[in-house]
């Protein structure tokens, strides 16, 4: 069998990157898992002190790692029973931002220097939040911001697009989230079974990766087209987001994620022959899934569904489908990292087929991105700290 990186010679950082992923999520697991399933995680502001004065956690960030920051808020609330608010950092400070000394701020940047997610940093700090930064880069202009910072250990990155930092940056607010849990007396009868669970990442992604044919099959298919729809429910939604971007940045096809319970609201209205619907659905969902994918047929409207490997191929779902892609049976707060394998996957093959450039895909305005930050100054309410350019 021709080894994975021998496939990967001369080919584009985007692709190599999505074949990182399974090392990238190790080397990270390995920074923060501990032997007899203790986390290293506890430096300030994830202190037992000052999780204790927290009753509420602020995530933001920008593009992708935005969407992974959407991934957070399912474990954080589910585990550690923490009121959780995730926003574009674009959006901080453009309403009354309720962050306050008994809040934890985590700004999630894989370079550390995206000026909005700087900003918005800027302005929890001087509300008095607990702030920590979720970084690939240190020291970073973020990193030197924030008060504290986890980093993600997916190694350098070399293409805009970012696919290892951004199934890092998830594992790592993870892991947050499980210390949250941990510090507030939290789940201690299922902690082990946990971080079990979560160890497991790196092996169920190199899994995922081993579908490449079936996704190739898709990116074929969606050739036809200019507009796709994306959709999830839950925590899977983030990724019907996260994937839709990349297909617009990378394969650039119209690509638009939406809640399924909301697309029976107005959005079905565009869905017919010219219309494909990719749908991420598993069996034990009971989300509105079936009665859409029954619709879709109804409109003559191409189905793709991205469902549990095993799914029995006569289930409503799996028959309404013109082609059914396989996701690794995961433990259910896995399938969403899983799940993004197959969609980083299908934007690369998108764009090749379609002969782009897959590593410099125009998808960055420059001025998003600072060098270092410098003292804040007062500016219209908003505190904005005054950035060098790129
Ligand atoms: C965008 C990139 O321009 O910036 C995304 O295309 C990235 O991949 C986003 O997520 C934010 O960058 P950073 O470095 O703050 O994560």
């Amino acid at each position: 069998m021709v080894k994975t990186q021998d496939k990967l010679l001369n080919k584009p950082f985007f692709l190599k990157e999505i074949n990182e992923q399974p090392k990238a999520l190790a080397n990270t697991l390995a920074q923060y898992l501990a032997p007899n399933f203790q986390l290293k995680m506890a430096k300030p502001p994830l202190d037992d002190q000052t999780i204790k004065k927290i009753n509420k956690a602020y995530i933001t960030a920008c593009g992708t790692s935005y969407h992974a920051a959407l991934t957070a808020r399912y474990i954080i609330e589910e585990l550690a029973q923490l009121p959780t608010v995730v926003e574009p950092a674009s959006e901080c400070g453009r309403h009354q931002l309720l962050v306050d000394e008994s809040t934890l701020a985590v700004a999630v940047s894989q370079s550390g220097r995206s000026r909005d997610t700087l900003a918005a940093m800027e302005l929890a700090k001087r509300r008095g939040a607990a702030t920590l930064a979720l970084v690939n880069e240190a020291p970073s202009p973020l990193s030197r911001l924030a008060s504290g910072y986890l980093m993600t250990l997916a190694g350098k990155v070399d293409t805009l697009s970012s696919t290892k930092a951004f199934t890092s940056q998830t594992l790592v607010l993870g892991l947050m989230g499980l210390r949250l849990a941990q510090s507030r007396g939290l789940m201690r009868e299922k902690w082990r079974d946990e971080i079990e669970k979560i160890g497991r990442l790196p092996e169920l992604v190199r899994h995922a990766l081993s579908y490449e044919d079936q996704v190739v099959a898709i990116s074929e298919r969606l050739m036809g087209f200019e507009h796709v729809f994306i959709l999830a429910s839950g925590p899977l939604l983030p990724m019907a987001f996260e994937g839709a971007l990349k297909l617009k940045e990378v394969g650039k096809i119209h690509a638009e994620g939406y809640i399924t319970g909301e697309f029976g609201h107005g959005p079905l209205a565009m869905v017919g022959p010219r219309t494909p619907v990719i749908m991420i659905s598993f069996a034990d969902d009971g989300d509105r899934s079936l009665d859409l994918a029954a619709e879709f047929k109804d409109r003559g409207a191409p189905l793709f569904l991205i469902s549990e490997d095993g799914l029995n191929l006569d289930h409503n779902l799996a028959r309404h489908s013109e082609l059914f892609l396989p996701v690794p049976q995961a433990p259910s707060r896995m399938r969403a990292v899983v799940t993004i394998i197959h969609l980083q996957l299908m934007a690369y093959h998108l764009g090749r087929l379609k002969g782009l450039d897959v590593d410099n895909t125009g998808g960055l305005i420059r001025s998003a991105m600072a060098n270092h930050v410098v003292a804040p100054e007062k500016t219209n309410g908003l505190v904005e700290p005054r950035l060098t350019s790129a």
